[in-house]
């Protein structure tokens, strides 16, 4: 990996994505912002990756949210905050739209927009020492980048609301029990543990990993039965592909099967 602000490598069918400011606990200035854009727009055509892990550098920090000195240079400047805010929106909508799976890795704090840049992965997952919060109320400010909806998505409307008025800082255990985040683990488990499940998923069939998350995505937009139409569609096409006709073959063969 370069030494940069978003550190970028492929390996196994996984793709791992770390930002890299810890001195400023990885607070996403523009520039990580842009990276992030530019990363998701390689992973959306790259089929031979199946799934992302995106992390922060060191051991304190996830990320600390957007960057608040730039923040600053944003007052009193008509529409810029309101774009600003709609370009970041649109980076995470592209990271949530991506066809492999993303796993959030959490250490330490995922506050503000970091909190929202794990939201906008699929599922987290945590070590013991991170904290969660969502404090922009206490700079006069509320989420940005889509995190008033995607928590209130995640926990609930009443949750969200107390989450977001009260900037409270909630432990991994917390955030465990409020549903927020899927696993929480002892630090020095987190890589290993992240790996593991990594890995459990690139051994399934990757177009049907990929055709259940667009199902599952697709169904927070529509109707019930419409999202069971989505389903039954991607079922069907499923079975005409090569993957499922390998994945049933082995099972009724009695050996692993080969994707
Ligand atoms: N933006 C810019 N710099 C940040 C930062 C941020 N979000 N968070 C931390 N830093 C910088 C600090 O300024 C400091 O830099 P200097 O050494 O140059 O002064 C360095 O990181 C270390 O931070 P602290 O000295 O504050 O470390 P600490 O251990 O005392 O406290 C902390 C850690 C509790 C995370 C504290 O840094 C903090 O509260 N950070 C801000 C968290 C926050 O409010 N996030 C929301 C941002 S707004 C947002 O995200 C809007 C949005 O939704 C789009």
């Amino acid at each position: 990996m370069s030494e940069n602000i978003i550190q970028f490598e492929i390996k196994d069918k996984k793709a791992y994505l770390e930002i890299n400011r810890p001195k400023a606990l990885n607070a996403l200035n523009k520039n990580v912002l842009a990276e992030i854009k530019k990363y998701c727009e390689i992973l959306k055509n790259n089929k031979s990756v199946h799934v992302l892990i995106v992390s922060g550098s060191g051991d304190k920090s996830f990320v600390a949210g957007a960057d608040i000195k730039e923040l600053q240079e944003l007052h009193n400047k008509n529409r810029e905050g309101e774009n600003f805010s709609k370009w970041g929106a649109e980076i995470f909508n592209s990271l949530e739209q991506l066809p492999q799976i993303t796993i959030a890795r959490v250490q330490g704090y995922a506050l503000g927009g970091g909190l929202e840049l794990a939201l906008a992965c699929d599922f987290i997952i945590a070590s013991e020492n991170a904290r969660f919060s969502l404090p922009e109320v206490t700079l006069g400010l509320i989420p940005g980048f889509s995190g008033t909806q995607r928590l209130r998505k995640r926990i609930g409307t009443a949750r969200a609301i107390e989450w977001i008025a009260t900037a409270e800082r909630y432990s991994a255990s917390e955030a465990y029990t409020f549903g927020l985040i899927n696993h929480v683990v002892k630090h020095e488990d987190l890589h290993a543990f992240t790996e593991q499940i990594a890995d459990k998923i690139i051994k399934n069939s990757p177009l049907a990993v990929k055709a259940a998350k667009h199902v599952i995505r697709s169904g927070e937009n529509c109707n019930f039965q419409e999202a069971c139409d989505i389903e039954s569609h991607h079922f069907g096409n499923l079975l005409n592909q090569t993957e499922s006709i390998e994945g049933i073959s082995a099972f009724i063969e009695k050996r692993p099967a080969q994707f």
